[in-house]
């Protein structure tokens, strides 16, 4: 019988140092991106790709993200009682009916392989999604969602399948890079990872982003692996065990992604979002497009 993706793990314990002070007691995936955490834009597009079981492996700030997918009682009878329905309708809209939400306990923030490992209680024997909400990815008009490309490749291979994207060469030492070997179009085998290459070893510009569909293999070999670059267990040296055995696949996903776990990346996709919001999106471009001048007034050059 074909396996599907019914449960996504979304790793949430990172101390988010890039952050700080706004990290220090929320996960920078509670940031917004204009009015919505990252994590709700990840939570959709999971749920879109036909997830129903919400995995967060929680640390040091465990209640924002529990908090925010909780049901909020007292804040819907205000909403009621002040006749502000749409509002209401967005708040009990937050987790979508026949989806749960499970909390795991990530005690020691040791790495994004052992958070994924954490999981193993809930996940068990099935193949899982692992999305890194920082890692926000715009839904492409005709393909869907990133996650919901990849289950569909899933359905179809029944392997475990790594979320790629070209990068400029003399970034490769800030993500995982494949070896890719030729397997159909924006489809790869991929042979070898290896985690933050120098641009002269990377084995391509093929980088992984935080988007994975793994099988439960996984779990064995993140157990076994000892730990790697910074004293953490890597997903990375895992993934790379999993490969000595399994097929895996990496594909190049349609859909621009914004690294929201760097400061300027999360800057670009809050004016971005924000120029497409239903609401405000006029008076913001209409704001933008009147001050663009006014940009050396707003921030004069040092030599000036
Ligand atoms: P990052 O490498 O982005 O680290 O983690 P970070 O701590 O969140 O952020 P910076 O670099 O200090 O600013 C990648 C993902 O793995 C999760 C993070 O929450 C993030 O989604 N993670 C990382 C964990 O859940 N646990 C860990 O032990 C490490």
């Amino acid at each position: 019988m074909k396996r599907q993706v019914r449960k996504a793990v979304f790793p949430v314990a990172g101390l988010g140092t890039r952050f700080l002070p706004a990290t220090k007691a929320s996960p920078k995936e509670m940031l917004p991106i204009v009015d919505k955490p990252l994590i709700q834009y990840a939570v959709e597009e999971a749920v879109a790709a036909g997830v129903d079981t919400l995995v967060f492996i929680i640390g040091r700030t465990k209640n924002a993200i529990a908090d925010h997918f909780d049901k909020a009682y007292e804040l819907e009878v205000e909403l009621e009682t002040r006749g502000k329905t749409d509002l209401l309708q967005v708040v009990r809209g937050i987790v979508p009916s026949g989806v749960e939400c499970v909390y795991v306990r990530q005690a020691e923030a040791l790495g994004l392989g052992h958070a994924v490992l954490c999981a193993r209680p809930v996940v068990s024997d099935e193949p899982f999604a692992v999305i890194l909400a920082d890692d926000l990815i715009e839904e492409d008009a005709k393909e869907g969602g990133a996650l919901s490309q990849m289950a569909r490749l899933f359905n179809k291979y029944q392997c475990s399948i790594l979320g790629v994207e070209r990068v400029p060469k003399e970034e490769t030492h800030k993500y995982g890079i494949v070896h890719p070997l030729p397997f159909a179009n924006r489809i790869s085998n991929v042979d070898d990872i290896v985690e933050k290459p120098k641009p002269e070893n990377a084995p391509s510009n093929l980088a992984v982003v935080g988007r994975y569909i793994l099988t439960p293999r996984i779990f064995d070999l993140l157990q076994t692996i000892p730990r790697g670059a910074g004293n953490e267990i890597q997903l990375t040296d895992g993934i790379a065990a999993l490969l000595n055995e399994e097929q895996v696949l990496a594909y190049e996903f349609s859909g621009r992604r914004h690294d929201c776990g760097s400061k300027l990346g999360y800057l670009v996709a809050t004016v971005e979002y924000g120029v497409r919001h239903p609401e405000l999106g006029q008076q913001f471009q209409t704001y933008l497009r009147a001050n663009a001048h006014r940009l050396d007034e707003f921030a004069p050059a040092a030599d000036a």
